[in-house]
């Protein structure tokens, strides 16, 4: 948890004490009216950089302007309460798996931005080891998906052996059974006009892709990439590019790393998330309907209001 610890500027300070009252780690305290560093760990998490009033703080290795190549960003920090809800909601509620995207190649700054959008997430223990692979053309969309075409052809095959299915049973629980009673005849009819057509039912003929990873020395590699996967799904709705998440190439690297060594990924990185980009073919006049979510409120909680009568 040791990084580059905060630097003070004893010119700048004026003893207020924020950094000390954010510092999650103690490392920060109030020494002859000046804050300093008293204590040996730091996860790095900038708050007192953040907090401090007179920017008396610095940090080596944090990035406080991110370079948006596409986004004039606002300068400070917007304040609870002080945000746009109703634009924001309107935003999550606007985006959609797109599943037709246009042959227009989405340019490179574009995704770097998305990624740069991607690392605003939280982490845990602010690790921020997630990893982003660009697949910045169609071309090599393409290759992953032959990639996956491959492996899903395997796994078909012995999908549709009885004997298979039974060994697979005895020793390992039914998934092979599961994936054929749920998936095959999806996977087969999609690898037939994969083959014969040429038709994209997997990536939806988008024309670039970011695969978000993490590795095995964060603590929770798989929420952090999650996270910052839904931060990307929503700041490229807002940039107008469109997104699909795509499982189906996840399962597949997940069971064969030939393919992330294939796209040069490493063997202890693993993949989460498959985000499908490009500009959608698809409009809506609304946002789409959700389902009534399980909420569970326990007794006992303070609410002086109706929600509870829901
Ligand atoms: C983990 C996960 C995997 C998904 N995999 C696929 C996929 O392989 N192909 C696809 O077309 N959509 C995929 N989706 C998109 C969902 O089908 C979609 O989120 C859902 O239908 C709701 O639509 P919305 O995202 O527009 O709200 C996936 C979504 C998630 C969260």
């Amino acid at each position: 948890m040791l990084t580059n610890l905060p630097h003070i500027d004893p010119e700048r300070c004026t003893g207020c004490g924020f950094c000390i009252s954010v510092c999650p780690d103690h490392t920060l305290a109030l020494v002859a009216g000046c804050a300093q560093v008293r204590g040996e760990s730091c996860m790095a998490c900038g708050h007192c950089q953040a907090a401090c009033p007179t920017r008396a703080i610095e940090i080596e290795g944090l990035q406080v302007d991110l370079g948006f190549h596409h986004i004039d960003e606002k300068e400070g920090w917007l304040a609870p309460g002080s945000g746009d809800a109703a634009q924001l909601v309107q935003l999550l509620r606007s985006r959609r798996s797109v599943r037709s995207y246009r042959e227009k190649p989405v340019p490179l700054s574009l995704l770097m931005d998305l990624v740069k959008i991607g690392t605003t997430a939280p982490s845990g223990t602010n690790s921020q080891t997630w990893t982003f692979t660009l697949l910045p053309n169609r071309q090599e969309v393409v290759r992953l998906g032959a990639l996956t075409a491959a492996f899903f052809h395997r796994l078909n095959k012995k999908a549709a052996s009885p004997l298979w299915r039974l060994a697979a049973r005895i020793c390992a629980g039914d998934s092979l059974g599961r994936y054929y009673r749920r998936h095959y005849q999806t996977v087969r009819q999609g690898l037939a006009d994969w083959d014969e057509a040429g038709e994209d039912h997997l990536f939806h003929g988008a024309p670039a892709a970011i695969l978000v990873g993490g590795g095995e020395q964060a603590s929770c590699p798989a929420e952090d990439a999650l996270l910052a996967t839904g931060n990307i799904l929503i700041g490229a709705h807002a940039l107008g590019l469109s997104t699909c998440l795509i499982g189906f190439v996840v399962e597949a690297m997940r069971h064969d790393c030939r393919i992330g060594k294939n796209l040069g990924i490493g063997a202890a990185e693993k993949i989460y998330a498959v985000i499908a980009v490009g500009y959608g073919r698809e409009s809506y006049q609304r946002p789409a309907g959700r389902k009534k979510a399980v909420v569970r409120c326990l007794q006992g909680a303070e609410n002086g209001d109706s929600a509870r009568q829901e």
